[in-house]
């Protein structure tokens, strides 16, 4: 597949987290996004071909088209801040409403604990910074959910958009590619290949973020207000909305209303008490 072909829009940001970096404008033009290894990394061949997204076959949680192995563990967490961060500000600016869910939202939940036991001490912001609403950190993926509204939204304007973003650390720049799964059209979680709706994705690294749709479900037995993911995760909107507002890995984020209670139904009481990592 020759990705840069398919490249139809660009999207030119600049983003600075603390940084004194000028706004880096350029186009993307078809090499600034392309396949860095002649070598079918992908996993698409030993996918069904309904299947649009397709995991490397060196690990689920990276895109082969753009990697052929995994970072080391200090430079993937490097690479998931910096995703994560990318991912919320772009979302921020677009003016896209995303929350954080699973494990990410675990995660979010431990470090407001840690940060919870060290409010009574000064705050430095050395203490702050490790204590940021963090990524959990074994983590290799990153889960955050979307309304319909937004995914058409995002289909419609976004697909394929490469964003340029420099940061204190990366000042070469990084781009980063909105990609979305034509299937997103299709709402019945029968969809099984294609429960992920878009995807973040790191053309550096090949890492990404997995974004999933919550649909309201019209004919839920349980009645109005049910809401459903592809993935078969089904909660009441009323546990997500109105979303909370807070700070993940020192940006601005989104978070459930009832975040406790999904959690506690998705892990059960033991992951907000368990203090030894367990699977
Ligand atoms: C996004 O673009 C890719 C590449 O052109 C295409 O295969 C895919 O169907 C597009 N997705 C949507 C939602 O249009
Ligand atoms: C609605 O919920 C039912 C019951 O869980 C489920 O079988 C069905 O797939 C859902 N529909 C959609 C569009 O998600």
């Amino acid at each position: 597949m020759h990705l840069g072909r398919l490249l139809p829009a660009c999207i030119l940001t600049s983003f600075s987290l603390g940084a004194v970096l000028p706004p880096q404008i350029r186009d993307a033009d078809s090499s600034s996004v392309r396949l860095k290894h002649l070598k079918d990394m992908s996993g698409k061949a030993g996918d069904p071909p309904e299947k649009y997204f397709h995991e490397s076959i060196f690990h689920p949680h990276y895109d082969g088209r753009f990697a052929e192995t995994t970072l080391d563990y200090i430079e993937q967490k490097r690479a998931l801040k910096n995703l994560v961060q990318t991912f919320l500000a772009t979302f921020n600016d677009l003016g896209v409403e995303t929350w954080l869910v699973h494990g990410t939202l675990l995660g979010w939940w431990w470090n407001k604990k840690a940060r919870r036991k060290a409010n009574g001490c000064v705050i430095t912001s050395f203490y702050q910074e490790l204590t940021d609403q963090k990524i959990m950190p074994w983590d290799s993926d990153i889960d955050v959910q979307v309304s319909e509204p937004s995914i058409f939204f995002l289909g419609t304007y976004y697909n394929m958009s490469v964003f340029h973003y420099a940061t204190p650390r990366i000042p070469e720049g990084r781009d980063y590619m909105l990609e979305v799964n034509p299937h997103y059209v299709n709402r019945e979680q029968t969809d099984t290949m294609n429960v992920i709706d878009a995807r973040w994705i790191d053309t550096e690294s090949g890492l990404f973020i997995d974004i999933t749709t919550a649909r309201y479900n019209l004919t839920h037995p349980q009645g109005e207000g049910m809401m459903s993911c592809k993935d078969g995760h089904e909660f009441r909107d009323t546990y997500i909305f109105p979303l909370r507002t807070t700070v993940f890995e020192g940006v601005s984020a989104k978070i459930p209303y009832r975040y406790e209670a999904l959690l506690r139904a998705e892990y059960g009481e033991s992951a907000l008490t368990e203090t030894v990592f367990n699977k």
